[in-house]
C-alpha cells in the first residue's frame, strides 16, 4: 500500500515537472480562432453504456441540449462579475442574452475565502439556478500549479471509500455557502414549487458546485438536480465518482479542446483505488475540421476519446477561459483584494439601500471571517 502511494507520488511529481515546464509555453490567449457555432447538426453522440464495472449508469440515452448550456454558461460567467448592484439587479454586462429575465434571490460573498455563488430563478428555464465561482485569487496560473499537489485525503461522509479533496469540499462544507445555498434553495422552492434545480460553476467553481449539488440531491432527491460545470478538476476517487454518478446523474461536464484543468488532479489508470477520477458525464467542446462540435462521451466519467486524447504537452491554460464562446473568468484579478478594500459593513449598507429601492427582495449574505479553507 506505501509502495503503491509512494507510486502515486512520484507520477504525480513527474506529472507536475512536465506541467511546470509546460505553463510558460501555454499562448496567453488572443491567438484563439473564432468559435463558429454548428448547434444541433454537428453533435457526435457516444450513448454507449459504461464499460466499468465500478461506475453505474443510468443507461438512459442521453441528449446534450445546446441552448440548455448555452445559458447555464452564462451564468457561470456573470458568478465572476464583481459589481454586486449590477448583478442583484441582473444588469451586469454577463447578464444579458438567454438569461434575461432572471431573478436574484439570493447572493452569497465570502471575503476571506474569496467565494462568490448567486442562487435565483430562471423562468424561461423555469428552474432555480444556483451558480458558484471560484477561489482563484489573483493568478490562474498559481492555481493550476497548486492542483497537481492535491491528494485524495478526506473520506466523504456516509459513503464508505469515497475519498475527496479537503480543500475542495471543506470550501463548500466548512463556509458560508453551505447553508447559504441550502437556505435559499429551500426559500425558492416554497415560492415556486418542485422546479428543477441547476447547479453551475466554472473551474474551483465547478469543484464547489460538484459537492453543492450531491448535497442538494441527498436533501431534494436527485429526480430535479442537474449540474452542468465547465472546466472542473478532478475532486475525488472513483468510489466517489459512482455514488456521484448515482445521486446525481443528470450531470454534464464540460471541458473544451486542450483545456488542462480537467486534467488534474492527476488520473492515473494503472492505479485504480487511489488516483482520482472524474464522474460522468463529460461533453467535450471541439473543434472538428473548423467546426464546433459537442462530444458526448461515454459514461465511464475518463473517456480515451474525450479531452483525455489530448497529449499533456498539448494542455493549454487558454482554452480553460472561454466555453462556448463565452468568456468565462473573472473581470478582474484582483477582486479579492477590492472586495476587501472596502469595509463589509461598508459593502452591505451601500447593497442594503440598493436592495430596498429594487423591485423584488435580494438576500444578501456576506462573512468575511469564516472558516480558512487551503
Ligand atoms: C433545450 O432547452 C431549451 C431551454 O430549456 C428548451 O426550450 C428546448 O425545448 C430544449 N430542446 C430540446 C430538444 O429538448
Ligand atoms: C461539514 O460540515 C458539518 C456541519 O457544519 C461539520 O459537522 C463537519 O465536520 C464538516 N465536515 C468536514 C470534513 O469538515
Ligand atoms: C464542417 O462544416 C462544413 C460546412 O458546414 C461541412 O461541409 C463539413 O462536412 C463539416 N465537417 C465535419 C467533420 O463535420
Ligand atoms: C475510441 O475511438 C476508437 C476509434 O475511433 C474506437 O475504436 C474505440 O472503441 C473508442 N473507444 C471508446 C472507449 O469509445
Amino acid at each position: 500500500m506505501d509502495r503503491r502511494r509512494r507510486a502515486v507520488e512520484v507520477a504525480a511529481a513527474a506529472a507536475a515537472v512536465m506541467v511546470l515546464l509546460l505553463l510558460p509555453i501555454v499562448p496567453a490567449g488572443g491567438a484563439r480562432r473564432d468559435w463558429g457555432f454548428h448547434p444541433p447538426s454537428s453533435f457526435v453522440g457516444y450513448t454507449e453504456p459504461n464499460t466499468k464495472p465500478d461506475i453505474r449508469n443510468s443507461g438512459q440515452s442521453f441528449v446534450f441540449n445546446y441552448t440548455l448550456a448555452k445559458a447555464i454558461v452564462e451564468y457561470a460567467s456573470a458568478v465572476y462579475m464583481t459589481d454586486l448592484t449590477a448583478l442583484y439587479t441582473w444588469t451586469c454586462s454577463r447578464c444579458n442574452d438567454l438569461t434575461r429575465g432572471f431573478e436574484v434571490t439570493c447572493i452569497i460573498v465570502d471575503v476571506q475565502n474569496c467565494l462568490q455563488a448567486f442562487v435565483g430563478v430562471d423562468p424561461n428555464l423555469n428552474a432555480i439556478i444556483v451558480a458558484i465561482r471560484g477561489t482563484q485569487e489573483n493568478s490562474i496560473q498559481n492555481w493550476i500549479k497548486d492542483l497537481i499537489w492535491k491528494q485524495v485525503n478526506l473520506n466523504y461522509p456516509n459513503m464508505p471509500n469515497a475519498k475527496v479533496h479537503i480543500g475542495f469540499y471543506s470550501s463548500y462544507n466548512n463556509t458560508l455557502l453551505r447553508p447559504a445555498i441550502t437556505n435559499a434553495v429551500r426559500k425558492a422552492r416554497k415560492l415556486h414549487g418542485d422546479c428543477d434545480i441547476i447547479v453551475t460553476g466554472h473551474s474551483m467553481g465547478g469543484a464547489i458546485a460538484s459537492f453543492c449539488v450531491l448535497d442538494l440531491a441527498i436533501s431534494f432527491g436527485s429526480d430535479n438536480v442537474h449540474l452542468m460545470s465547465f472546466g472542473q478538476p478532478r475532486v475525488g476517487n472513483a468510489a466517489f465518482a459512482s455514488y456521484f454518478a448515482k445521486y446525481v446523474p443528470k450531470t454534464i461536464r464540460m471541458t473544451h479542446e486542450r483545456d488542462i484543468v480537467p486534467h488534474l488532479p492527476p488520473y492515473f489508470f494503472f492505479l485504480p483505488q487511489l488516483t482520482y477520477r472524474h464522474f460522468p458525464r463529460e461533453v467535450w467542446e471541439h473543434d472538428v475540421d473548423g467546426n464546433t462540435t459537442f462530444q458526448v462521451c461515454d459514461g465511464s466519467g475518463e473517456d480515451p476519446n474525450c479531452s483525455r486524447s489530448v497529449f499533456v504537452l498539448f494542455w493549454s491554460a487558454s482554452d480553460h477561459l472561454t466555453y462556448m464562446g463565452v468568456k468565462i473568468e473573472a473581470d478582474d484579478w484582483s477582486t479579492c483584494r477590492i472586495v476587501m478594500g472596502q469595509s463589509v459593513e461598508q459593502l452591505g449598507m451601500s447593497l442594503a439601500s440598493n436592495i430596498a429601492t429594487s423591485g423584488h427582495s435580494v438576500d444578501v449574505v456576506i462573512a468575511d471571517h469564516s472558516v480558512q479553507v487551503d
